[in-house]
């Protein structure tokens, strides 16, 4: 059996796939073949086997390759968790010109998942790491200065363009779009294959993490000594570890359970309306894979 992790050399990523590697096989999906081949070695000094796969989600021809070396490792795929994501702060783009989290964050992961999905065993489970910061709603989110997903098409999206009334800073309409792309394919994936289970999880606010890596210094240092030591005492916050567990347990359930949503406690949890309205995530699953088709193999 083997487990695919995507994003595995830092924060949350890092974390899971340690947990997951005290069972089973990792495949280490990820940009930097040094960091992959740090993680790589941390597993197997304890004891597991990991094989790490060269990938930048940003790409397109780079995320068809690593899907093509994924399945001619000839491993029984039993689990693909879809982690790795950006939130930039000083928004920029791809070689086509995309907006560079949404390329990451959305579009990548949705191409390998749709290349990897006939190759995994029945009952598999495919688990995305979303943002309840997709939900224009959520409390928390809203007061940090997000708005919701602004969603208005993929191709939209991909020139980084968003819906009127977004957030004052930039880079969190791309962010949170994204995360609401990738919730809306968890819920149409759910329902279009039912061989699999395909989940999402909230990991919480973990502030120790990389994620704000092009934030201020002096931020970044507030979030990692500061903040991070109080997340186990404060409602919706996180961190790795304890996220990792949360993530593990999900990706790991064999009860059947698909097309839900977990929060950071591994609690069912709600997301925004306008996610669970099927025409808007149909719209989503239809445009992206419409975008997608476009780009020469
Ligand atoms: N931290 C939070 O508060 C929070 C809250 C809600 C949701 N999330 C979600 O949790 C997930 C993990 O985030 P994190 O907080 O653990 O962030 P992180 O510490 O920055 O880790 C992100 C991981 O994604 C990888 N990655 C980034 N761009 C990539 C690309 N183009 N191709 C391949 N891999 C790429 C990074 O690789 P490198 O090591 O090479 O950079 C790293 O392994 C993300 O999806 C994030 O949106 C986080």
């Amino acid at each position: 059996m083997a487990y695919i992790v995507t994003g595995p050399t830092a924060g949350i990523g890092r974390r899971t796939a340690l947990e997951l590697a005290k069972r089973d096989t990792v495949i280490l999906v990820g940009r930097d073949p040094a960091k992959l081949d740090d993680v790589r070695k941390t597993i197997e000094r304890d004891g597991g086997r990991a094989v790490p796969i060269v990938c930048d989600l940003s790409d397109l021809a780079s995320v068809r390759r690593a899907a093509a070396e994924i399945i001619g490792l000839g491993l029984p795929l039993t689990g693909l968790l879809n982690n790795a994501g950006i939130m930039q702060m000083h928004p920029t783009t791809n070689t086509l010109g995309w907006d560079l989290t949404f390329a990451t964050d959305h579009l990548g992961p949705f191409a390998l998942t749709e290349a990897l999905t006939p190759h995994l065993t029945d009952g598999a489970q495919v688990v995305f790491i979303c943002s309840s910061c997709e939900d224009p709603e959520r409390r928390p989110a809203v007061i940090a200065g997000f708005r919701g997903g602004r969603y208005l098409s993929a191709e939209a999206s991909a020139r980084g363009d968003w819906a009127p009334g977004g957030s004052k800073l930039p880079g969190r309409d791309a962010y949170a779009t994204a995360k609401q792309c990738n919730l809306a394919t968890v819920l149409v994936f759910a329902r279009e294959q039912p061989r699999l289970r395909f989940n999402a999880v909230e990991p919480g606010f973990n502030p120790a993490t990389d994620l704000g890596r092009d934030s201020n210094v002096f931020l970044r240092a507030v979030a990692k000594y500061v903040l991070s030591p109080l997340a186990p005492f404060i409602k919706y916050w996180s961190n790795p570890r304890t996220a990792a567990r949360v993530i593990t347990r999900v990706l790991t359930d064999t009860s059947g359970g698909t097309g839900v949503y977990y929060d950071e406690n591994g609690r069912p949890f709600q997301g925004s309306e306008l996610v669970h309205q099927p025409e808007f995530s149909e719209r989503v699953v239809a445009e992206t894979r419409a975008l997608l088709a476009r780009v020469p193999v």
